[in-house]
């Protein structure tokens, strides 16, 4: 990972600190570092200058872009020096447990009172995500606007490093953006696909092209823009050709990226297609199970259709993995994985809700098998991680708001997942799918470069 310091020097490091009020003569001293930096790297949150074995809660404030609050908070108790270092210290109740550098992000929830059902997601990239981070005398768990504080300081995450582009793809019927990486390139390209939800979903992409990969987000499930029955093959071809035709691409070295229905495409596409031949791709949470001669249209007209008949648990939260249970022995009815011709990775999260990651995964491993290439197939299998596998330190939603594409329907449905392993299947999963990337789409060459 690029360091913010060494991409911009004039970038401080160290957190500016406000000391609000003291209970004692001493003055507490909150380090958070770096106070700016990037959405996947770790912060330090030190507490220096308490009394010894003083009980503190430290605490995170985010206020979203649709204005909600959303808060995650620590107890510790501070060192015979005085002193709590979140990366080491335990937390002994809280939002979070245990030794957790990051669950002071990752366990971020609305606070009391929100409206229901909330997913935090950055819609707009060119600004930082701004996390208060703060510390209160004593063990709280509520009451923090008027609690005593005792330091307080702003820290910024970014999914966007200095240098990144951001440019809108309106070509060809083909609507996205792109990022780009600073510096002449050309760079290895990744085409990046979220699921059913729809929309133009921009902060992974500004994240992988953080990391030094073009990449562009695809809309195309946008309702106010695009017609559905225009998304065929042949848009995602087109889309996949702009990126690899444009001047900052690497023609051979392209990978297709997908999650939940964004994987079936991914499936499909290299499985079929005569002009997406990527070098690789990631498939997070997704199946194989979509009918090869449907179009889009129809897949997702069906998918809707049945919503009336998807189950719901007891918080009427729809349970949508059953509607593709059981995986279909009718080949027809699933993509031919065995087709596949380059590197696969799957990402597996044991308690996906929404799709049937698991028995998926064991279809195609069984399919690829017989084909002969099984050996193109990495899985990485996270024990009750759910569906929303993201990008890491993202907080965790068991379920969520959700609107349905056609009939623009509010449901809520259930992604499933416990936070703790979920947050570490995304710390994991994304140190490996840029590892899985990197290997498969930067030659030796570039590698020592970087
Ligand atoms: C975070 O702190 C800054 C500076 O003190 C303040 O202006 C801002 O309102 C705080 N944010 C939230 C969400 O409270
Ligand atoms: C796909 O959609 C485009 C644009 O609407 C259309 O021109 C083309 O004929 C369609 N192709 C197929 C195979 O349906
Ligand atoms: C996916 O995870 C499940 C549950 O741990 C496991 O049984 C299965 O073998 C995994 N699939 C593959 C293909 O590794």
């Amino acid at each position: 990972m690029k360091r913010w310091s060494t991409l911009v020097g004039r970038f401080i490091m160290l957190a500016p600190v406000r000391t609000v009020s003291t209970e004692s003569r001493r003055c507490p001293l909150l380090t958070v570092q770096p106070c700016r930096g990037m959405v996947d790297e770790k912060i330090q949150i030190i507490i220096r200058n308490l009394l010894p074995n003083q009980e503190v809660t430290v605490h995170s404030l985010h206020q979203s872009e649709d204005k909600d609050f959303w808060e995650a908070f620590g107890h510790y108790i501070s060192d015979e020096h005085g002193k709590v270092t979140v990366a080491k210290d335990e937390s002994l109740g809280g939002t979070y447990e245990g030794t957790e550098q990051m669950g002071l992000l990752w366990s971020l929830r609305p606070v009391p009172g929100s409206r229901p059902a909330l997913r935090l997601r950055k819609k707009n990239v060119l600004t930082p995500m701004v996390v208060n981070i703060s510390v209160y005398s004593g063990h709280l768990s509520q009451g923090f606007s008027q609690a005593s504080l005792l330091a307080t300081t702003v820290t910024e995450r970014w999914y966007m490093a200095p240098g990144v582009q951001r440019v809108n793809i309106r070509e060809n019927g083909v609507q996205g953006t792109l990022f780009l990486p600073p510096g002449p390139g050309p760079y290895p390209g990744v085409l990046d696909l979220w699921g059913g939800g729809g929309g133009l979903i921009e902060y992974r992409s500004a994240l992988l092209a953080s990391h030094g990969f073009a990449c562009m987000a695809l809309e195309y499930l946008a309702p106010a823009m695009l017609k559905l029955t225009d998304v065929n093959n042949t848009y995602f071809e087109k889309a996949y050709q702009i990126l690899q035709n444009h001047p900052l691409v690497q023609k051979d070295k392209m990978a297709m990226l997908g999650l939940s229905f964004g994987s079936a495409i991914t499936f499909s596409m290299t499985a079929y297609s005569r002009v997406i031949k990527p070098q690789c791709c990631v498939c997070i949470s997704g199946s194989h199970v979509v009918p090869v001669d449907k179009c889009l249209f129809k897949v997702i007209e069906d998918f809707t259709g049945l919503v009336d008949k998807v189950p719901v648990n007891e918080d009427n939260h729809l349970i949508h993995r059953d509607m593709l249970l059981p995986i279909p022995s009718d080949p027809a009815l699933k993509v031919d994985v065995g087709r596949i011709k380059c590197p696969l990775l799957l990402v597996n999260g044991t308690d996906d809700q929404n799709w049937p990651t698991v028995e998926s995964a064991e279809d195609i491993e069984m399919i690829m098998e017989k084909a002969g290439n099984r050996h193109l197939l990495t899985v990485l299998t996270y024990p009750d991680a759910g569906h929303l596998i993201e990008p890491p330190y993202t907080p965790h939603f068991r379920a969520s708001n959700f609107i349905l594409y056609d009939t623009k329907k509010k449901v809520v449905m259930l992604w499933g997942g416990q936070t703790k392993p979920h947050a570490y299947a995304q710390e994991d999963s994304w140190k490996k799918i840029l590892a899985f990337l990197q290997e498969h789409l930067y030659s030796s060459n570039v590698k020592a470069k970087l």
